[in-house]
């Protein structure tokens, strides 16, 4: 049996890493095999490109260098974890992955989306996630939800970045409805966790079998 490739998506602060792990624990107690990882991240090598991504002195970095060491991050991920995984039949979480390079790099930095696609292809050698949450939140409540984080380089592009980021994401998840379940991330943490489950597990009995 193929397994479950489930993502997390929206700006940040908007809870998806809570929801993420909220999902991993009850996945568990269903006993399920889990994997939960991180992008930019998720291996050693991920790791590492993660650290270059999100160092605040990197101010220089080219919208263009950010994007190919995102895609090579993710590239490392999902040779390593996210295909062999899915291949043995284990649900994995991704918290965050190619809706990001959209939204982000797309949405927000203003580069192209053809071009974009085309390199989260390249990079995933075509694999797609079969279930994306989108956390969805107003970007003030976000950012006050950040508030005493020291800030990475991405998290310090502002209101009106985020704003375009969120904008994006709501636009993806209409091209892409057949796997986008879009949460509203102003209700409670129990809420929201109650309607991902309501959701996951309707798609997943649809599509898998349960034991
Ligand atoms: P993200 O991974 O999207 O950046 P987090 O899950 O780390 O977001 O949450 C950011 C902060 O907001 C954390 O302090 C978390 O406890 C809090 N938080 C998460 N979900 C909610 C919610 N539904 N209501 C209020 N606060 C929340
Ligand atoms: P992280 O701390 O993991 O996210 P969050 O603050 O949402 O918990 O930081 C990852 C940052 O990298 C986040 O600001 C979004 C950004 N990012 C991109 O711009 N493009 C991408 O493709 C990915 C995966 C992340």
């Amino acid at each position: 049996m193929k397994g479950i490739f489930i993502t997390f998506e929206g700006i940040d602060g908007c809870g998806k890493t809570t929801q993420a792990e909220l999902l991993e624990i009850q996945l568990k107690q269903e006993r399920r095999n889990i994997v939960l990882v991180r992008e930019p991240g998720g291996t050693v090598i991920s790791e590492q490109i993660r650290s270059i991504i999100l160092d605040k002195n990197h101010n220089e970095m080219d919208p263009i260098t950010e994007t190919i060491l995102l895609a090579a991050s993710r590239a490392q991920l999902t040779e390593e974890i996210i295909i062999p995984n899915v291949e043995s039949g284990n649900i994995v979480i991704s918290d965050r992955y190619t809706d990001s390079t959209l939204a982000y790099q797309g949405f927000g930095r203003g580069l192209d989306i053809t071009w974009l696609k085309n390199i989260n292809k390249f990079a995933t050698k075509d694999t797609d996630p079969d279930i994306t949450i989108l956390v969805d939140i107003p970007v003030e409540v976000a950012i006050s939800r950040m508030e005493g984080k020291s800030f990475d380089r991405m998290e310090i592009e502002g209101n009106e970045f985020l704003k375009r980021v969120r904008k994006g994401y709501l636009h993806l998840a209409q091209d892409y409805s057949d796997r986008f379940i879009v949460v509203d991330g102003m209700k409670s943490i129990h809420e929201i966790q109650t309607q991902i489950w309501k959701s996951i597990s309707k798609v997943i009995t649809s599509n898998w079998i349960i034991d």
